[in-house]
């Protein structure tokens, strides 16, 4: 049995973690974080409308719950908070799973540092098929290097999301960057200079109620591969979340990401 703390438990994706860890014998939900503006009461059962969550706790401060859970699942949004979740949870040699996205590099830094005390996962997206798409993407980088073919980047996201482009986008970008050896990521395109050799072209949509598509462009002459993913349900991150947290209990103190957890 894993015991789980969610941090933005009355969020999209938190919300999406409670309902799928309740069908979930392995798993018990011992409480939710919520930021101190958005806790409409105490009872994370009465928030989400659970009567299975009756009793259960909801607190703006994490360091209430740590003694009683096992793992973090973080979904806050909010990478100041992050960045301080891991560290409380850190303090406590406790494990946590962050899914927020928007980290700067010094946040990074950081993040990974801490994953010397106690395990860290972090990863911009939890899905399968995303990780697979990463690792499709590296083998093609690889064929196509030197071969005088340009990479870009292109997401879609519902009008609600905050960071741009998504992480998942940077992910994809620094594989192309790193496996191309390609210097300069460009974000979104204006003005009149054609398009350099050296750089990979990073471009975000934003509208109605995608939950999240990516696409890779290899443009080359006469023929282009595109390699897409699109998830048509925030479940499938959640669950990937759940496995993740399943995986990562009782660990060594490191640093790990979705690949770890899938074998890929
Ligand atoms: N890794 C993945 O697979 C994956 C998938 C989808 C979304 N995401 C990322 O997850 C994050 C959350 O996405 P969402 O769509 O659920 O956002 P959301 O805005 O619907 O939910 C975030 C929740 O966190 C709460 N929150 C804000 N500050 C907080 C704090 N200090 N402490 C505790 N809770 C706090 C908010 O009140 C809100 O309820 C985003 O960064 C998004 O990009 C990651």
């Amino acid at each position: 049995m894993v015991r789980v703390i969610v941090c933005g438990a009355l969020g999209r994706m938190g919300r999406r973690i409670i309902e799928l860890s309740l069908q979930d014998k392995e798993v018990e939900v011992v409480g939710g974080v919520e930021h101190p503006d958005c806790i409409p009461s105490l009872d994370l059962g009465e928030a989400l409308g659970k009567e299975e969550l009756k009793g259960k706790p909801l607190t703006s401060r994490l360091e209430e719950l740590l003694p009683y859970g096992d793992v973090v699942i973080e979904f806050s949004g909010n990478p100041t908070a992050a960045v301080g979740h891991a560290k409380l949870t850190a303090l406590e040699k406790k494990a946590i799973v962050i899914g927020t996205t928007g980290f700067t590099e010094e946040e990074i830094k950081e993040i990974k540092e801490l994953s010397k005390e106690a395990p860290v996962l972090l990863s911009p997206n939890m899905s399968l098929g995303v990780n697979l798409l990463f690792k499709l993407v590296e083998i093609a980088a690889k064929v196509l290097k030197d071969k005088n073919v340009d990479a870009e980047v292109m997401e879609i996201h519902h009008r609600f999301k905050k960071d741009a482009p998504s992480g998942t986008a940077v992910k994809l970008a620094q594989i192309l960057a790193e496996t191309l050896g390609k210097k300069k990521i460009v974000h979104g395109r204006e003005g009149h200079a054609p398009r350099s050799e050296d750089e990979i072209g990073v471009m975000a949509l934003r509208g109605g109620d995608v939950v999240g598509d990516h696409t890779v462009f290899f443009l080359g002459f006469g023929e282009r591969l595109e390699l897409t993913h699109r998830a048509s349900s925030r479940d499938t991150f959640a669950k990937g979340a759940i496995e993740a947290a399943k995986w990562i209990k009782g660990r060594e103190p490191g640093f790990y990401t979705m690949f770890d957890v899938l074998g890929l």
